[in-house]
């Protein structure tokens, strides 16, 4: 080999390389933070809120969630630990007899497709809970979901009990997601749901100023449980929703479902064809409350996501990424175990088998045009 040809070789892998880039999937613009990893604070969205108008309760310790370690007295109205409601502003339950709005949390992910698919050609319309930092990953299926009329609704960046952060760690958690799906689908949602239910007037005061209506559940699948808990009955999950619409006399229904994980979320139409065979109208959680329009009218400047805004050069967190264990058996939301590395790990390589048609495709237009540019 002499330096002509080395040189041409280089080239030749530039080529390729190039052809690569230019052919995997559309991608979000922006720079922005980690899959399930506490985005930074941002002082423009800090600034959103008054704190001086936040209420004063303790940001508690993972430990403490997952000991299931209450305030007490519940000063602070903390429904992951006790159920305590404001009547004012909590979303618990659908208002009107003969209504159920279907919650799916935690996508979205490539087993929400299988989701949509079901849910299009039976023409109904649920709420999705969305985690932004993976809306980066699939923001094509956020797209999906957002055209077919489904609802979106902010499900936190990284998935943290939000009791456990301070006022700016929720903040930014709250602010990214809204920030992301807005790059994604053009709307910031106005609901959103706290990561395992866990929320109290702290959270409540935070998501208010942000303009965020607080939906939880009044009828839990506990669906999560089966990632880990090999005990766990898929079936479990149509005999409640039996069950369920069994019960006369009450208000509608919100029930939870999760689409981070095949096994649960291939469950989601049997569970439909439940609540829609008993009578009821599926519906997406706005609409049941008499709200057709899921989102803000007035979305103030966005705070550009930028690389001078990257985790390294703002604050560190003190609360490591929760990989926490229930917070008691009637306060699951979404898978608690898997810990954040096997996450990401199990993201990535969903990611490569989602790009992988585009990957080869690349390889081959490549190749060609390699051969017909340089022999
Ligand atoms: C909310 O309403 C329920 C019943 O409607 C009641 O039991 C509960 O005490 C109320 N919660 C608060 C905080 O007022
Ligand atoms: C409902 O789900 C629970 C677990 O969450 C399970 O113990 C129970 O057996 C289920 N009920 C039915 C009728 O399948
Ligand atoms: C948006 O505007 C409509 C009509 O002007 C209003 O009914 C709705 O409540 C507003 N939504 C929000 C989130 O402010
Ligand atoms: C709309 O914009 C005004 C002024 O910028 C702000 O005070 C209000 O909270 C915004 N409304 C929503 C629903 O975000
Ligand atoms: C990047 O973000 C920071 C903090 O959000 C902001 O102050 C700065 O103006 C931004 N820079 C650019 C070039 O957008
Ligand atoms: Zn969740």
């Amino acid at each position: 080999m002499n330096s002509i040809s080395d040189i041409k070789f280089l080239f030749k892998f530039l080529f390729i390389y190039l052809l690569i880039q230019l052919s995997t999937g559309a991608e979000l613009p922006g720079n922005w933070p980690t899959l399930d990893t506490p985005p930074p604070i941002v002082a423009e969205y800090t600034k959103l809120v008054d704190l001086s108008k936040v209420a004063n309760a303790e940001v508690r310790t993972i430990n403490d969630v997952n000991n299931g370690k209450c305030p007490n007295p519940d000063q602070y109205c903390n429904w992951g630990c006790t159920k305590c409601v404001r009547n004012q502003t909590d979303i618990i339950t659908c208002p009107n007899v003969g209504d159920w709005g279907i919650t799916i949390d935690d996508g979205p992910t490539p087993s929400t497709a299988k989701i949509l698919d079901f849910l299009e050609a039976n023409n109904l319309k649920v709420t999705f809970f969305v985690v932004g930092s993976r809306v980066v990953e699939y923001p094509e299926i956020l797209q999906r979901a957002y055209k077919l009329g489904h609802q979106i609704g902010i499900h936190t960046w990284s998935h943290p009990s939000l009791t456990t952060q301070t006022n700016e760690q929720v903040i930014s958690e709250l602010k990214w997601t809204a920030e992301v799906i807005k790059a994604a689908i053009g709307v910031v949602p106005s609901y959103m749901r706290p990561p395992y239910g866990d929320y109290d007037d702290r959270i409540r005061d935070i998501c208010a100023q942000l303009g965020y209506k607080i939906v939880t559940w009044d009828r839990d699948t506990e669906d999560w449980l089966s990632n880990t808990d090999k005990s766990f009955k898929l079936s479990w999950i149509e005999g409640n929703f039996t069950e369920w619409v069994k019960e006369p006399g009450k208000p509608g229904h919100i029930s939870l479902e999760h689409d981070l994980f095949a096994d649960t979320a291939a469950q989601v139409p049997s569970a439909i064809n439940i609540v829609t065979k008993a009578g009821y109208k599926v519906k997406p959680v706005g609409t049941c409350l008499g709200n057709d329009n899921f989102y803000m009218n007035n979305t103030t400047t966005p705070v550009q996501p930028n690389s001078t805004a990257s985790t390294t050069s703002l604050p560190a967190y003190t609360n490591a990424p929760t990989s926490s264990t229930p917070i008691s058996s009637t306060t699951s939301d979404t898978p608690k175990t898997p810990t954040p590395s096997s996450q990401s790990k199990s993201t990535s390589l969903a990611i490569k088998s989602n790009n992988f048609d585009n990957f080869l495709w690349s390889i081959i237009i490549g190749a060609i045009l390699f051969t017909a540019t340089f022999f």
